[in-house]
């Protein structure tokens, strides 16, 4: 707290709460795109506050990438997390193995000795294919408890940068372009208004159970980043936000 006060991030909490509707903003020191520390500081802020967070019970889903990927690193084994499972808020989304939901969910669940469930569905499927996953008793069974997720912890990307990372065909970034995304979070893509416009296919949690879910916790970084997140935010209500200063400065610098 001290630390906070010394360098006016309490402040800049405040605004950013008020600016973007969010019930709490965590700002740490530093620029996650430049600065491993940050980054680490990210990660460990985030765990935190899902550690404050959770109850005995919860379903807790979480979305692949880096930032996810450095919380998992940071966390340890807890009695209230153990009490926990652990799933990936979606389906395959083109991401290597280890910045993986499924791949980040099984290491949260070993770090904190919680449970985990996992869901095998493929990155790009026919329509064909999807609705006969739709009928598969598995897939239905970690599906209905993805959906009561109390806990939704995710990244945020920005969306070029995401859907480069991700092989996206051509024609999705031209699409991307067209419509003016500017950030992604668990498979979709918001423009600078928080409306959605391109969701990709797969299963998983919908936007719907993203807002049915209490507790909502954004962790991303990064100057970079700074559009990005305020447009996942402005699509949210009353979200958790962990972030950096670098992204915090440039989110309130926005119109
Ligand atoms: O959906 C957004 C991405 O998961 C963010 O990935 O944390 O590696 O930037 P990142």
């Amino acid at each position: 707290l001290l630390m906070k006060e010394l360098f006016g991030l309490g402040e800049l909490e405040q605004e950013l709460a008020v600016k973007f509707g969010l019930s709490e903003v965590v700002i740490v020191p530093g620029n996650a795109d430049q600065s491993l520390a940050a980054k680490k500081a990210l990660g460990r802020a985030g765990a935190n506050v899902l550690l404050n967070k959770a109850r005995p019970g919860d379903v807790i889903a979480v979305n692949g990438g880096t930032t996810v990927a450095a919380v998992a690193e940071m966390l340890t084994d807890s009695p209230v997390l153990k009490e926990t499972i652990f799933v990936p808020s979606r389906g395959g989304l083109g991401e290597a193995v280890e910045l993986q939901a499924n791949y980040l969910a099984s290491l949260m669940a070993k770090k904190t000795g919680a449970s985990y469930r996992l869901m095998h569905v493929p990155d790009q499927m026919s329509e064909e294919v999807y609705r006969s996953l739709m009928n598969e008793p598995n897939i239905l069974d970690v599906l209905k408890v993805i959906r009561r997720a109390r806990i939704v912890l995710h990244g945020i990307g920005d969306a070029l940068a995401m859907a480069t990372r991700r092989n996206a065909p051509a024609s999705l970034i031209a699409k991307l372009r067209e419509k003016k995304a500017v950030g992604e979070a668990f498979g979709y893509y918001f423009n600078r208004r928080g409306e959605i416009v391109h969701r990709m296919q797969t299963v998983g949690l919908r936007l719907e159970d993203v807002h049915q879910a209490e507790i909502v916790i954004a962790v991303a970084g990064g100057a970079s980043k700074g559009e990005a997140i305020a447009s996942v935010c402005r699509g949210g209500s009353r979200d958790i936000l962990v972030t950096d200063e670098a992204a915090a400065q440039s989110m309130i610098h926005l119109l």
